[in-house]
């Protein structure tokens, strides 16, 4: 007896009805990438495990898919785009007009812990502005990832981007008292706040990176304030006043273009890849019952890192996996009912030549059309019909046929009516 094989754990399947809702999501996601001037790419699924490690930092090279290929070659599956973005780019930037704006929706690959909302296998729209360092690249990319959400039927009722600066942050954690060689320590320790809580992640720093209880306390309170509060709390200290100043044109410019009550600053948010540079964020749904949807930033080293020409570069992935929930709880999802324009019925089978001829002049004239591929009685050619989800069925039959006419059945109402067969044959109305 053959054995049944059963998927992997952590990756889909995609039938129809599933796959319908996908390509809406990426639809969507590609439509807006155009409306804003963005070209798409798209590079290999499998690459050198080099261009992960070091580079992503330890939480996604634990997560990968690597193995040693027939030719002795250390690869992995992409757990991510943005380090194939900035090898693409290493060979092809200086060739290109700055700021270059390219966008992917690559299928990406994990071996995390299964949880809702993350599986081992997801696709990820991939944003990215290259080659521009102000402040306005950011808000245009912040931009992009709101309007995809928007397209979809998504709010500011729905969700939220948690807006942070990891140069804020680190003068923060400079005036607490934390050196710049622990720096990325206690980026790692304060990303996981949230899932700790304020004691563990006392704890936690002052272990990573030699600080006293009080000043671990003095930094989570800031962690957790505006920006009002931080500018009052480091008034006088100009690296501060300048961060803080970048943050609120960041604000000011989103704000002009009318997605302000979307976005919140949240110094919490520090992001788990290790390139990051400058302004990240991540979009969640209001309930904050979900994973992230989505996450970028600024990265203004990687592409140096990967041999590239110096160029800053900003950009964010949103994942499908998390999105689609969102939609599904807020009934934002597609109706992925199948449907055709027209079945084609035949009352005897004699008639199956002129079905066919029938049914390619209305498929070059680009309509849907489907029959049954076998004889079979009218009644079971309409059931066929009904569940192919025909908007209407054309009958061809000996008697209508000899004098030039099909019955025509609309199938939502019922209606029947006559059409001339010269009609159909050239039929271009709706
Ligand atoms: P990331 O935060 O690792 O960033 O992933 C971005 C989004 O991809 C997450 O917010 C989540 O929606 C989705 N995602 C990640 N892992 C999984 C998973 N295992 N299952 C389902 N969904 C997942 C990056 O990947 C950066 N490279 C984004 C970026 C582009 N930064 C700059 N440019």
């Amino acid at each position: 007896m053959s054995k049944g094989f059963q998927r992997l754990p952590g990756f889909r399947d995609f039938p129809p009805e599933d796959l319908a809702v996908r390509s809406h999501i990426f639809e969507a996601w590609r439509r807006v990438s155009r409306r804003y001037g963005f070209l798409e790419y798209d590079g290999p699924p499998l690459e050198p495990l080099e261009l992960y490690v070091e580079k992503s930092g330890p939480e996604i090279v634990g997560q990968l898919y690597n193995f040693t290929d027939k030719g002795d070659r250390a690869v992995a599956l992409r757990p991510e785009m943005t380090p194939s973005l900035a090898r693409i780019l290493a060979e092809r930037s200086r060739a290109l007009p700055k700021p270059i704006r390219w966008f992917a929706v690559p299928q990406l690959f994990r071996y995390e812990r299964q949880q809702r909302g993350r599986l081992r296998e997801h696709f990820q729209w991939n944003v990215d502005v290259v080659g521009e360092e102000g402040v306005s690249a950011d808000a245009e990319v912040l931009a992009v990832g709101l309007d995809g959400l928007r397209a979809l039927g998504l709010t500011d009722q729905d969700v939220r981007a948690r807006v942070s600066d990891r140069r804020l942050l680190a003068a923060l954690l400079s005036a607490g008292g934390v050196e710049e060689g622990r720096r990325m320590a206690a980026f790692g320790v304060i990303d996981k706040l949230e899932r700790e809580g304020p004691d563990k992640t006392s704890e936690r720093l002052i272990a990573a990176t030699g600080v006293s209880e009080r000043e671990a306390g003095a930094i989570l309170e800031l962690l957790g304030g505006t920006l009002d509060d931080v500018a009052t709390h480091f008034a006088g200290r100009d690296e501060v006043a300048e961060e803080v100043a970048r943050l609120r044109e960041y604000m000011g410019t989103l704000g002009a273009m009318g997605l302000g009550s979307f976005v919140e600053l949240d110094l919490r948010i520090v992001r788990g890849l290790a390139y990051y540079t400058g302004i990240v964020f991540e979009l969640f749904d209001r309930k904050g019952k979900m994973r992230a949807i989505c996450g970028g930033g600024r990265y203004d080293r990687l592409l140096e890192l990967v041999g590239g020409e110096a160029l800053p570069a900003v950009g964010f992935g949103m994942g499908d996996v998390v999105l689609t929930d969102l939609l599904r709880e807020r009934g934002l999802l597609p109706d992925t009912a199948r449907s055709i324009d027209y079945f084609l019925v035949t009352v005897v089978d004699e008639l199956r030549p002129q079905l066919l001829t029938l049914a390619h002049a209305l498929r070059d004239q680009g309509r849907s059309v489907a029959y049954s591929l076998k004889p079979q009685s009218v009644g079971k050619q309409f059931k066929v019909a009904a569940s192919e989800g025909a908007r209407e069925v054309i009958v061809l039959g000996p008697t209508e046929m000899s004098r030039g006419v099909a019955m025509v059945k609309d199938m939502a109402s019922g209606q029947e009516r006559e059409v001339s067969l010269k009609e159909l044959w050239g039929r271009t109305d709706g």
